[in-house]
Formats: structure tokens, C-alpha cells, sequence
């Protein structure tokens, strides 16, 4: 089967995580040329091959903190580095992509700005190249503090109703963004004419930060989120020290539509997890979490398997950090079909699977439903 030219959905990618050492090193040659870096070449700090940066001991974060951002701090960079990305999902064969970033300030750029000329640079290449279209969800960090971590939900806030309105203005067809919607109301940006960029709220980065139940130091954001309207996606259960079944209740009390990782789960939160399998869609990262260690067992071993096997379970296949693990979308479906025995029918509904979890709106979902493989 090619699995290039399969058409597939990605919802869970890090967008500075996807950049190609390639690109990095080619943005380290125009800096070292103007003198404006002192940082050592991308190829030396992540060599081609090298995939096996873990976690939980501490080499995967810093690479992002210390590294990848202290090049990404000005506009030709960053532009320079999402287009890049988009190439790279577009020549996978991707056709709908959900990027997710965290917004930085940087010596020269606002977060605003920082966002701004990402939405700007998405928008450019889906000019360009209609076939990938590409929304985005902004993160928040664990190790954000409540008032930085408001500030991301405003941005987010402040595009989303932006579109909204003019939406509103145009159709009179609308969404109330003042009342709760209710388990069974439509998924976010549904009823939209046109979908905004900006589309979700994400919870991400280092595990091990705010332990014992210290996330709902966040609910009041991702509540205010849901009421309004974003999609809602939380990472779960990536090591042992995100696990605990407290921390998924309140990660539930949340209301997310998606549930990446979920890794670690014991039988209780597992239960009520398969227990939403109507309101919540699994993202699994299948090289991702072999590389950096976050499960054991392999391939073979991968929870992929053990979610595929309870009954009505949606799951999205997605990279993660195709940037640092290399595995392509086209390569993680390469990979289920071999080490979980899927046919081609099999494969085609797996990656229409997506179709119903992403936030993009309805009108996207028919262009998908339309030209994904049966
Ligand atoms: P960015 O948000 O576009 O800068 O993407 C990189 C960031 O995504 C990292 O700094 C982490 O906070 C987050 N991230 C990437 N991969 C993972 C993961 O596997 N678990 C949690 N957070 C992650
Ligand atoms: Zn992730």
C-alpha cells in the first residue's frame, strides 16, 4: 500500500517539534553568517539517526528551551521554519493538518507577533497550495504560570471570536459563546461558514510539572475555552508522574473532545476513559513514545493495540516531533498496519477515523469525507 499517497489527517503535531534538522541547520548558517548566533550547528546538537530523546531524564525539553527557541527568534526564521513544516506534511500526503504551538516572546517578537506570523505563514501556503489545509491550536505549558498561561487562552480568545463575529455578521448563523454547550453540542467551529485559524487549546509540555492533582490550578482557562467554543485537547497519562486517576478527573471535568497519549492509565481511568468513547478521540504517537522511551514493549507492545481492541475507542494516528523522532504520518500508519496486522480497508478507515475529531468545522469534514480513501 502506499501510504504516502494515502490521504491522512494529523492532529497531533508540535509545530517547533516538526522542524527537520535540515531546516534548523539551514537557519543556523544564515545567523552564523550575520554573526547573530552563538549556538552550535543543529546537525551536532541533534545528529541525523539520533532519536532516542527521553522524557523523564531530561534530554527532550531542554533541546526545545535551550536550543531549538534560541534560534527561532525573529521573523524569516520563523516563517522560514513553518513553511518547511507544512512542505513537509503536504509531501507526506497529508490533507488536514491541526499544527499546535506555544505562544513565545522572543528578544524581537511578541507572543502576539510570534502568532501572528504563524497564522499569516499558514494562510500564505494554503493560498499556495490548496490541498493541505491547516489550523492551529495554541498550548499551554504546565510550566506556565496562571497569568501566562491566561494570556495564551486570551489569544486564542481574541482570534477565535474575532472570526466568530464576522462570521456572525455575515450569516447571522452562530454559536452562543456566553452559555456552556451541553455534552451533545456541535463540535467546535460547527455551524461556522468559514473556519478560523485558530481553533483549539492544548495542554502540553513536561510531565513531571505541577504533580498531585496542581493542574487544576488551570480549569478556570479550559473551561472558559469550552464555553466558548475552542476545541479542547489535553495530553494524559505520557509518563507515570501524568497519570494518576485524580489528574484525569479533573482533566475530564474539562471536557476535552481529544486525549493525547494516554499511555499510563490504570484500570479505573482506562474504564472511564472507554466510558466517553463518544464525546473524546484518542491521539497516539506510536514512534514518539517508542524512541523516547515512554512506553515498553516496542511496536508489538504499543497501547495502540490494547485501545484498538475496546470496543467504539476513536483513535488518531499523529507524529508528535516528526522533527526529532523522523517518522513521517505516512511511516505511523507503515507501522500499524505492519505490527497490528491492518489491511488496506482497515488502514482507509483508520485514517477516516479523524475525520469526526477535528476542530475545523463541518464544511471541512465534507471536503474530507470527500476525498479520503474508502
Ligand atoms: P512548540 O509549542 O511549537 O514550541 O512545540 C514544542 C513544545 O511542545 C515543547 O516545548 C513541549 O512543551 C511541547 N511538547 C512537544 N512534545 C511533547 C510531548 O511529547 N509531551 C509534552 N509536551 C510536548
Ligand atoms: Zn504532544
Amino acid at each position: 500500500m502506499d501510504f504516502v499517497a494515502l490521504p491522512k489527517i494529523e492532529l497531533h503535531a508540535h509545530l517547533t517539534g516538526s522542524i527537520s534538522r535540515q531546516t534548523l541547520h539551514e537557519i543556523w548558517l544564515t545567523k552564523s553568517a550575520s554573526g547573530s548566533t552563538a549556538l552550535q550547528d543543529p546537525l551536532l546538537v541533534i545528529p541525523e539517526g539520533k532519536h532516542d530523546f527521553n522524557l523523564e531524564t531530561g534530554s527532550f525539553f531542554p533541546l526545545f528551551s535551550k536550543y531549538i527557541y534560541a534560534l527561532l527568534t525573529d521573523e524569516p526564521s520563523l516563517r522560514r521554519a513553518t513553511t518547511s513544516v507544512l512542505q513537509s506534511f503536504l509531501q507526506d500526503g497529508v490533507v488536514y493538518l491541526e499544527l499546535r504551538t506555544t505562544p513565545r516572546s522572543t528578544p524581537h517578537l511578541s507572543a502576539e507577533r510570534y502568532i501572528s506570523i504563524i497564522v499569516d505563514t499558514i494562510s500564505a501556503f494554503e493560498a499556495a497550495n490548496p490541498e493541505l489545509h491547516t489550523r492551529l491550536i495554541l498550548s499551554i505549558d504546565r510550566r506556565h504560570d496562571f497569568e501566562k498561561a491566561s494570556s495564551v487562552l486570551s489569544l486564542a480568545l481574541s482570534s477565535f471570536n474575532n472570526n466568530n463575529n464576522n462570521n456572525n455578521n455575515n450569516n447571522n448563523n452562530h454559536t452562543s459563546s456566553s452559555s456552556s454547550p451541553s455534552p451533545s453540542s456541535p463540535s467546535p467551529s460547527e455551524s461556522r461558514s468559514e473556519s478560523p485559524i485558530i481553533v483549539g487549546l492544548d495542554l502540553c509540555g513536561d510531565p513531571t510539572a505541577l504533580p498531585n492533582g496542581q493542574i487544576s490550578l488551570f480549569t478556570p482557562l479550559f473551561q472558559k475555552a469550552r464555553a466558548a467554543g475552542l476545541g479542547i485537547t489535553v495530553h494524559f497519562a505520557e509518563t507515570p508522574s501524568s497519570a494518576s486517576p485524580a489528574e484525569l478527573r479533573t482533566l475530564l471535568s474539562w471536557r476535552p473532545h481529544r486525549l493525547g497519549h494516554v499511555i499510563w492509565e490504570d484500570e479505573e481511568s482506562k474504564q472511564e476513559i472507554a466510558r466517553r468513547k463518544d464525546q473524546v478521540c484518542l491521539e497516539l504517537c506510536l514512534s514518539c513514545n517508542v524512541w523516547a522511551g515512554m512506553v515498553t514493549g516496542g511496536f508489538e507492545g504499543h497501547h495502540f493495540g490494547g485501545w484498538r481492541a475496546v470496543e467504539g475507542v476513536k483513535v488518531t494516528l499523529g507524529t508528535d516531533d516528526v522533527g526529532i523522532f523522523g517518522s513521517p504520518l505516512s511511516n505511523e500508519y507503515r507501522l500499524v498496519a505492519q505490527h497490528f496486522h491492518l489491511d488496506k480497508s482497515q488502514i482507509c478507515a483508520l485514517a477516516r477515523e479523524s475525520i469526526d475529531h477535528i476542530f475545523g468545522g463541518e464544511q471541512e469534514k465534507e471536503r474530507l469525507r470527500r476525498i479520503m480513501w474508502t
